[in-house]
């Protein structure tokens, strides 16, 4: 096993995957202290620098993309750490970090939760890119309170988690906010300091509008923007002036390409998935959330006379319909002149939506990826890590379609159920 002597001060640049022992003295990694017999692993397309905080040895092995190179200095500007300091000394409440893509938005709220962990405060992150997933799986949102030092946010607990429906908040704007809002409240009640990671959809008019009432929303004492030059002043303009600390975003940082992006999503998914079974939910016990299905008063299929439609409901705005082939154009119109609006699911279009199975108070328990709906026996089967039915009180439908092993198969029209 290839080992290397650090003196005091020394950097290097561990490059995913890499499995590193420390075997003397001590490094820090992110700001987190790692001492004598520790292990880190760094996984692939992530790329992290280890400081030797003492003469220290280290001993590692590199897999696929894996490297360690000696670089020449500290790769954590100066003002990073006054800032850090001040976070330290000033306690906020909850301090949110706003950066572009790939300005190091994640590394920095690492940096601040190991920080305050070694200076013995509790720290809650709550990861708010629902895409590039740092705590729990991709599609939600997480907060976990940081018990140990941590090399990346992936090795963090979710505590609570809240399920958002999709890749993006794009389409589901309002099961963002109202989650961003809960992993705060969560944080407020569990750490002394919550860091609030953000995801980089910056401009254009859904960013902005993200950002802007993400912050009016969750009321931050402290607001972070990384920046390459000033391209996050349209957002602060809106935040006052005492709130606000910029940073430079470090020379360092490694931009992830999209496949890096989508490898990375998958990964975290399929590993989520493994070993996950299937689960039969009784429609009868448990409500669904974010669809059609189940929310309106039932009709008697066959009444309608109408062969391709094996469900049938009444709701407000009109009937939804499951049919097995196709309704010509002429039954629907039909059907509209009795009912309104006709909705039609076709049947088995439900195969592989992903889901976000919740407790009663829509909590996150755990996602799955809906099997089936049986309509006649009003079951619902789902491929999920989750084994005990009773946990599960709500379905709350997504816009996704996945894969167990991780591949994003394709999108569903949020309201299509
Ligand atoms: N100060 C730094 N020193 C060394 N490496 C850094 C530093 N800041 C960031 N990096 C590295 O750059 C890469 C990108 O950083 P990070 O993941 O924190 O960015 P991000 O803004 O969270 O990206 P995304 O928009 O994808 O969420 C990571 O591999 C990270 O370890
Ligand atoms: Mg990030």
């Amino acid at each position: 096993m290839p080992e290397l002597q650090l003196k005091r001060g020394e950097v290097v640049r561990a490059e995913g995957l890499v499995s590193l022992q420390v075997k003397e003295g001590g490094v820090s990694i992110v700001g987190g202290l790692h001492e004598r017999g520790a292990k880190v692993v760094i996984p692939k397309a992530k790329s992290l620098p280890v400081e030797a905080e003492s003469d220290a040895v280290i001993e590692y092995t590199a897999g696929p993309g894996g490297a360690i190179e000696r670089l020449p200095g500290r790769t954590i500007p100066p003002e990073w750490d006054e800032l850090v300091g001040e976070i330290a000394r000033i306690k906020p409440r909850v301090v949110l970090i706003l950066g572009e893509v790939d300005t190091g938005k994640s590394f920095f709220t690492t940096y601040v939760a190991n920080t305050m962990l070694r200076q013995n405060l509790r720290v809650a992150v709550i990861d708010g890119d629902v895409g590039q997933s740092d705590v729990g799986p991709p599609t939600t949102l997480g907060i976990g309170v940081i018990e140990k030092p941590v090399a990346i946010l992936q090795e963090v607990q979710p505590e609570a988690a809240y399920f958002v429906g999709s890749m993006s908040p794009s389409g589901h704007m309002l099961e963002f906010m109202v989650g961003m809002k809960r992993m705060v409240e969560h944080g407020l009640q569990r750490a002394d300091v919550t860091v609030v990671n953000t995801a980089g959809w910056t401009t254009g008019g859904p960013g902005r509008a993200l950002r802007l009432y993400e912050m009016e929303l969750l009321n931050p004492d402290l607001v972070v923007a990384l920046q390459r030059g000033k391209e996050l002043e349209h957002l602060l303009k809106s935040v006052s002036p005492g709130k606000v600390r910029r940073l430079t975003m470090s020379k360092q940082v490694r931009p992830r390409s999209k496949s890096d992006r989508t490898f990375l999503r998958e990964l975290y998914l399929a590993r989520y998935f493994e070993g996950a079974g299937r689960l039969t939910l009784d429609l009868r016990k448990v409500s669904l959330e974010r669809c059609y299905y189940r929310t309106g008063e039932p009709l008697d299929p066959k009444g309608l006379g109408v062969a391709p439609i094996v469900y049938a409901e009444k709701i407000p705005e009109g009937l939804l319909v499951v049919v097995d082939g196709e309704l010509s154009q002429d039954v629907v119109r039909e059907l509209e002149a009795k009912f309104g609006n006709v909705h039609v699911t076709p049947l088995g279009s439900e195969k592989n939506v992903a889901v976000g199975l919740a407790d009663a108070n829509d909590e996150l328990v755990g996602l799955g990826i809906i099997d089936k709906i049986d309509y006649a026996r009003e079951r619902l089967v789902v491929v999920t890590p989750v084994k005990d039915v009773s946990q599960v009180s709500v379905v709350q439908f997504g816009s996704m379609r996945i894969s167990p092993k991780g591949k994003e198969i394709g999108t569903v029209k949020p309201g299509s159920f």
